[in-house]
């Protein structure tokens, strides 16, 4: 099992304290934003771990990160995304990486609880397709959500919807097989152009190739928004303090 990290973006919801810096470079409590994914990936039995890195100051991950000792890693790989041309488009340049692999993606800006190890043994016995993790929130507005059939079954995922068809949010942590990279192939750039990652899901939905997994603990898409990233770090916080508010 192979593991993507996705760290392209400008970073622009978060401006000006991504003017000088990458966002994935932001502190989070007492680590730099992207320590948490790749944390969160070794945790889960995965160490051969791509980052896509973009926009500006990408050197500075190879200054932070290096080969990776500091997470237990032997070694690190490092692709670059020339432009924002969307998620599904920072997957696609680690085709040759995954190879006949299958991979977990792990959005840089996503930050959860609790261990994903016990979902991607899930994924490992899936014979094929894809996984993805949903989450239970309060607004899902600025996320993939997903539409249920009488059954529990998934048979919609709409990008930030207006008017959201459930509470359920897909989480920035995909698990594909390695025919992620014919679907993105098919893709074209959305309203916003880019290449989105829902539509690779719902590819996967529609040849009926997509299980889903509900993450426990809680769930942070620390890039969001400057209230979403300092919730964040009060959450961290608190976890790091035993539970001690901040
Ligand atoms: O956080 C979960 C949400 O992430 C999902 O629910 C949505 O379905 C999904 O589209 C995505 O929404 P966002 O609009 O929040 O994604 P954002 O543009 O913030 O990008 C998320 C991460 O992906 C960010 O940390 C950097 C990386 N990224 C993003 C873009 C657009 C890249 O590496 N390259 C890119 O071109």
């Amino acid at each position: 099992m192979k593991g993507v990290i996705l760290a392209g973006g400008l970073g622009t919801r978060l401006q000006p304290l991504t003017k000088i810096t990458n966002k994935h470079l932001l502190p989070v409590y007492s680590a730099p934003m992207i320590y948490y994914p790749i944390r969160a990936l070794v945790e889960a039995g995965i160490e051969d771990i791509m980052i896509v890195c973009g926009g500006n100051h990408a050197g500075e991950f190879l200054r932070l990160l290096g080969n990776g000792a500091e997470f237990g890693l032997k070694h690190l790989n490092y692709t670059y995304q020339q432009n924002e041309g969307g998620i599904a488009e920072a997957l696609g340049l680690c085709e040759h990486f995954v190879d006949q692999d299958k991979v977990v993606v792990f959005l840089g800006d996503n930050i959860i609880e609790s261990s994903i190890a016990e979902a991607v043994k899930e994924f490992e016995q899936q014979a094929s397709g894809a996984r993805i993790l949903l989450k239970e929130v309060a607004d899902p507005r600025d996320y993939g959500v997903v539409r249920f059939g009488n059954s529990g079954e998934i048979i919609e995922i709409i990008e930030k919807p207006e008017a959201p068809p459930s509470n359920y949010a897909v989480v920035g942590i995909y698990m594909y097989d390695n025919t992620v990279f014919d679907i993105i192939d098919t893709l074209v750039p959305s309203g916003r152009g880019e290449l989105e990652i829902t539509d690779v899901n719902n590819a996967y939905l529609k040849r009926g190739d997509l299980r889903y997994t509900v993450l426990n603990g809680w769930w942070a898409d620390a890039g969001g928004s400057i209230d979403a990233y300092y919730e964040t770090i009060v959450r961290v916080a608190e976890r790091e303090r035993g539970g001690n508010p901040a």
